[in-house]
């Protein structure tokens, strides 16, 4: 039989999808050596393979198992978006270019957004409608309720169906586990039954015990789970035994591991950074940007330091002066922080092994560990079942095993979950716990960079962009330890000759205190199609946006603000100086970006505009100046604001909402005017409520057919933070 390709295509906006598709390239290059059905697998995003693979998918048999996430609202993620656009431009009935493909599908999303898994699903339709022959049904994975068990369940079953099909062989007769329809677990064979094991005096199975008898849970050394498909596909025996592979490249061509750069130590990590005001130099997250921290200041809570209580920061970062960095309202800043020496300090006499050979490089423990591996994540059932491996006491052994499995999934929560227990906290639980290194660069993920909306707008501010950001800090329910989040917390930590200045010098105005160096952080844009402005500046906006979830309207307002002033320079003044994005600047003292102003040039009104803010005090308010501002400059028509915790008019901006004169204007607004509506916070709870107070609102609109069919008509933009497990308000 003639070998077939075998393409691992994926698309990825924040990389779960990449990191799927590169284990699973993993997993099925050991089985290669002695399965002969394909040429080795490769593995690409879907934008590298649209000139080089996709002409021959009409000609030879190839067989293709794509991952894809969702992105925006309803976008197809940046590196696929050149495969998507061009199957979905194909019509059926003439082009059958993927007439020799053989085809399965995993797509990656949300409930929580409108179009669920769209990209995935058009793919799968298109791969078919162009000819292919799908080889298992499309495999729906929900961040809402966790990626890990359909996508376990589709590794599972990917590999088996998509090699019987090459084969010719019947796919009925094909011996697969059966899909997990809504997060069931398939069977299995691994794990051999337990004998039952003597008392352990591991601090790590001693508190798993007394949780699972609290919560009347079989006690973890005894429960039997022999016979349980462990989850995570990629079993630990194999990840140690795969030797790194590297096959992905960088989006700039530079090598990648996992499909990320090596940026493992300094040399490496420097090189790939940008620093020099280098013109046309396009900030990737592979690129990213070194950007000083120019000023950083508590928006709210700056009393609550130290103190575990809410606090809110907002940073400016600059910008590099050739405008390589180009950003509008809505978008996003990546930030990619490595993890800090004391995080390292913690694990690395635990971690076997003092470097790693990569493409014929070595590279030290330290740098892995400090720039690559996600060890302060929240661990994932696969990690554990990893890490299982690697304990010399058998009950910790057990105990981790059990925590991975799917009978583990109620004690994985209350253990794991609740306190978002990462690697750093495992190992001091279970002190036999001691992986190698090459294992764990196998088994976790990279640190992946974080998302901050921009509070500022480029025609404001040419220089730097603004970020605003609750602190992530909580006490951990298991040992009462504190945590802080990776980058919020380490913001804060940089960001201290600005947040608490030395109080010798606090009275001296900024020009005369003594100059420090200014922290820096790598940063690159992550642009939002959908999240925008709408393009004419006369048409109506309102935002609904409690908590830091106002971060982009700030954003927007100023932008709204500072066209204005634009527009009205421009026809006051013949200006002299750049020329940049449609129009010209007079030195410093207007800053443009490069989002055209076009719009607020015309003598049109600018369209009114609505805030609907929410948060628990007064104190708790932020921006509260700058909106107070707005409002008086008449850049925001009104602010709509409510405490949940004090007396008053409502409790949530949903109460706002709904009150008589405002759910008319909203009406009036969207449903007669074709105004904007933006929702932007937290997923698991506010948006949720919003749309259903939308749903009562449009109620009885004319012609609109119910509420709920006007809020599915209604094409407004969402961005949905899912960050926060206490809700704001
Ligand atoms: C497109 C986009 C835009 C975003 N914009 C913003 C923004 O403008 N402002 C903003 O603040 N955030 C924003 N976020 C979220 C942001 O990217 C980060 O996820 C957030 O700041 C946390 O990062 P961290 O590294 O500090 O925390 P991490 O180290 O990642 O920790 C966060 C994790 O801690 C855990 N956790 C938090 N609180 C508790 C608790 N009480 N008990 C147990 N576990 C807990 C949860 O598992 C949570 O997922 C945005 C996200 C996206 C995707
Ligand atoms: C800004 C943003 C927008 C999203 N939009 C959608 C969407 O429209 N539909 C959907 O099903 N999921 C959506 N999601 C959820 C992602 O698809 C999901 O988080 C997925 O795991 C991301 O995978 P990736 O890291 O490979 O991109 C969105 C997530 C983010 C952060």
């Amino acid at each position: 039989m003639a070998e077939q390709a075998l393409l691992i295509i994926y698309g990825s906006a924040t990389g779960n999808s990449e990191h799927i598709a590169t284990q699973l390239h993993k997993k099925i290059q050991a089985l290669q050596p002695t399965d002969s059905t394909f040429t080795p697998a490769i593995l690409l995003d879907g934008n590298s393979c649209v000139k080089t693979n996709l002409p021959n998918w009409s000609k030879s048999p190839t067989s293709i198992i794509l991952i894809t996430s969702t992105t925006g609202d309803g976008d197809s993620p940046e590196n696929i978006s050149r495969l998507f656009r061009t199957l979905k431009r194909k019509s059926s009935a003439v082009d059958k270019i993927c007439g020799c493909v053989n085809f399965c599908v995993l797509a990656l999303g949300d409930t929580n957004y409108s179009k669920f898994c769209y990209t995935g699903e058009v793919l799968d339709k298109k791969f078919k409608e162009c000819g292919g022959t799908r080889v298992m049904p499309l495999t729906k994975a929900d961040e809402a309720t966790g990626l890990e068990e359909q996508v376990s369940s589709f590794e599972d079953r990917a590999y088996a169906c998509i090699k019987a099909a090459a084969l010719g062989q019947d796919l009925s007769d094909v011996d697969v586990p059966p899909p997990a329809p809504n997060g069931d677990t398939p069977k299995i064979t691994n794990v051999t039954a337990p004998t039952p094991l003597p008392t352990s005096t591991s601090p790590g199975v001693i508190l798993l015990q007394k949780l699972c008898a609290a919560s009347s849970l079989p006690d973890p050394l005894t429960f039997d789970i022999s016979g349980e498909e462990v989850l995570g596909g990629l079993q630990s025996s194999q990840a140690s035994s795969v030797a790194l592979d590297i096959q992905g490249k960088g989006e700039e061509g530079g090598s990648s591991l996992n499909g990320y750069p090596l940026s493992l130590n300094d040399s490496v990590a420097e090189s790939g950074t940008i620093t020099s005001t280098s013109s046309h130099t396009h900030y990737t997250r592979q690129q990213p940007y070194s950007s000083p921290i120019t000023s950083a200041r508590y928006l709210a809570g700056k009393e609550n330091y130290g103190k575990g209580e809410r606090r809110v920061i907002e940073i400016c970062m600059e910008l590099p002066d050739d405008f390589g960095y180009e950003y509008t309202p809505g978008d996003s800043v990546g930030i990619l922080i490595p993890n800090s020496p004391e995080s390292v300090n913690s694990i690395e006499s635990r971690i076997k092994g003092e470097s790693v050979m990569i493409e014929g490089e070595e590279f030290g423990k330290d740098g892995v560990l400090r720039e690559r591996v996600n060890f302060n994540g929240v661990l994932r059932r696969r990690e554990l079942i990893g890490l299982s491996e690697a304990c010399t006491d058998p009950s910790e052994s057990t105990c981790l095993k059990y925590l991975g499995s799917k009978s583990g999934s109620a004690i994985y929560t209350k253990f794991i979950t609740a306190n978002s227990l990462s690697l750093v906290h495992l190992m001091e639980f279970f002190p036999s716990l001691s992986p190698g290194l090459e294992e764990v660069l196998n088994l976790f993920t990279c640190i992946p960079p974080r998302y901050y909306s921009v509070t500022t707008s480029p025609l404001q501010n040419v220089k730097g962009v603004g970020v605003a950001f609750s602190v992530v800090d909580y006490k951990m329910e298991v040992n009462g330890d504190r945590r802080l989040g990776h980058v919020t917390g380490h913001f804060e930590e940089i960001c201290g000759m600005y947040l608490r200045p030395d109080p010798r010098f606090a009275r001296l105005p900024i020009a005369l205190r003594p100059k420090l160096p200014c922290p820096s952080v790598k940063i690159f844009p992550f642009p939002s199609k959908h999240f925008k402005l709408p393009a004419d500046p006369s048409y109506p906006i309102v935002m609904v946006g409690p908590g830091t979830g106002v971060a982009p309207f700030m954003s927007f307002i100023n932008h709204r603000k500072f066209g204005r002033k634009v527009a009205k320079h421009e026809t006051e003044e013949t200006c002299e100086g750049e020329w940049r994005g449609g129009f010209e600047l007079e030195g410093e003292e207007l800053a443009v970006g490069t989002e055209d102003a076009q719009g607020y040039r015309s003598s049109k009104e600018i369209g009114e505009s609505h805030l609907f803010f929410g948060c628990r005090t007064r104190k708790d308010w932020i921006f509260e100046e700058e909106i107070k501002a707005f409002e008086k400059g008449g850049e925001l028509t009104k602010a709509h604001v409510c405490f949940s915790r004090e007396e008053g008019e409502g409790k949530y901006v949903q109460d706002l909402m709904k009150k008589e004169e405002n759910a008319e204007k909203i009406r009036d607004l969207i449903a007669k005017k074709n105004g904007y509506l933006y929702i932007c916070g937290d997923a698991a709870n506010m948006a949720r409520d919003v749309l259903l107070c939308l749903e009562e609102i449009f109620d009885g609109c004319e012609g609109g057919g119910g509420g709920k069919k006007m809020v599915e008509k209604l094409k407004f933009p969402l961005i949905l933070f899912c960050y926060q497990l206490v809700p704001d308000n």
